[in-house]
């Protein structure tokens, strides 16, 4: 593994390029691959040892560009396949995680909200990390049905969406939370939509800039930090590069340019 090799990014979709725009600010002197697999999304409903084999190929991809660390930038990936991961493979692996740690800490109510895969709420990481950063606090789960399958369509604006969220946030809205945690890289995508649904005093917190810091810590400590930049980003997708594109810009303010069509 050399400084220059590029990070591997891959989700199940387009959200996890939330978390690669966390990474190109932070990180701008890194090359990066990003890998879209829209055409299995979702993952959140898929069996755990679906999800493991696709981020087994998608991670096989990576390396084959040569890749020194992988981001597994998809919530329902890391929460059912990151023990997996790290066992198969010798690269550094840096997964991401619903951050309920920070709302439990934070909550002043005591009462918070989390809206995930069902992938993400039944894995057993999730529930250990719930038992343990969340004791005394009244956790209300929401599976985000349907709102994966609306950000891959790049339909996150329409009136339809807008109602369901509404309807999801209901037991949030009556239980009167303080925090919102986004348990899924696509949910960003969200946050206008949500703001104008929640009240102005819930704060809502996602992984992505953590995830960010996690990837620099590592690679620092490894001595793989780049210093350099050689290209532009690359991002490959199984279906529409135009959604990629426009949430890429949502999320950067920058286009990108290099997207190619991957027959995955
Ligand atoms: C999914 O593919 O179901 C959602 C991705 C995530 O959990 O971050």
């Amino acid at each position: 593994m050399k400084k220059t090799d590029p990070i591997g990014i891959f989700d199940s979709g387009v959200g996890g390029t939330s978390i690669f725009a966390e990474l190109h600010k932070l990180l701008p002197n890194e090359d990066t691959i990003y890998l879209a697999d829209s055409k299995n999304a979702p993952y959140g409903n898929k069996s755990k040892q679906e999800i493991i084999d696709l981020c087994f190929k998608n991670t096989d991809f990576l390396l084959q560009q040569n890749c020194k660390i992988i981001v597994v930038a998809c919530n329902t990936a890391t929460t059912n396949a990151i023990k997996e991961l790290r066992q198969r493979y010798k690269v550094p692996i840096i997964g991401i995680e619903p951050a309920i740690k920070p709302a439990a800490l934070n909550s002043r109510k005591k009462v918070i909200g989390i809206l995930a895969t069902k992938g993400t709420l039944s894995s057993e990481l999730f529930l250990e990390t719930s038992d343990e950063f969340a004791k005394g606090i009244d956790v209300i789960e929401v599976i985000g049905t349907g709102l994966v399958e609306a950000i891959e369509k790049g339909e996150q604006n329409t009136a339809e969406t807008k109602k369901h969220l509404q309807s999801l946030l209901e037991p949030m809205l009556t239980k009167g939370i303080d925090y919102l945690v986004l348990g899924c890289s696509h949910y960003p995508y969200l946050i206008p939509q949500l703001k104008e649904i929640l009240p102005e005093e819930v704060f809502i917190i996602d992984s992505g800039e953590a995830v960010a810091r996690q990837t620099k810590t590592v690679l620092k400590s490894l001595n793989l930090l780049s210093e350099k930049a050689s290209k532009e980003p690359v991002f490959y997708t199984n279906t529409n590069i135009n959604v990629l594109q426009m949430l890429l810009k949502t999320s950067t303010k920058k286009r990108f340019n290099n997207i190619s069509y991957l027959d995955f």
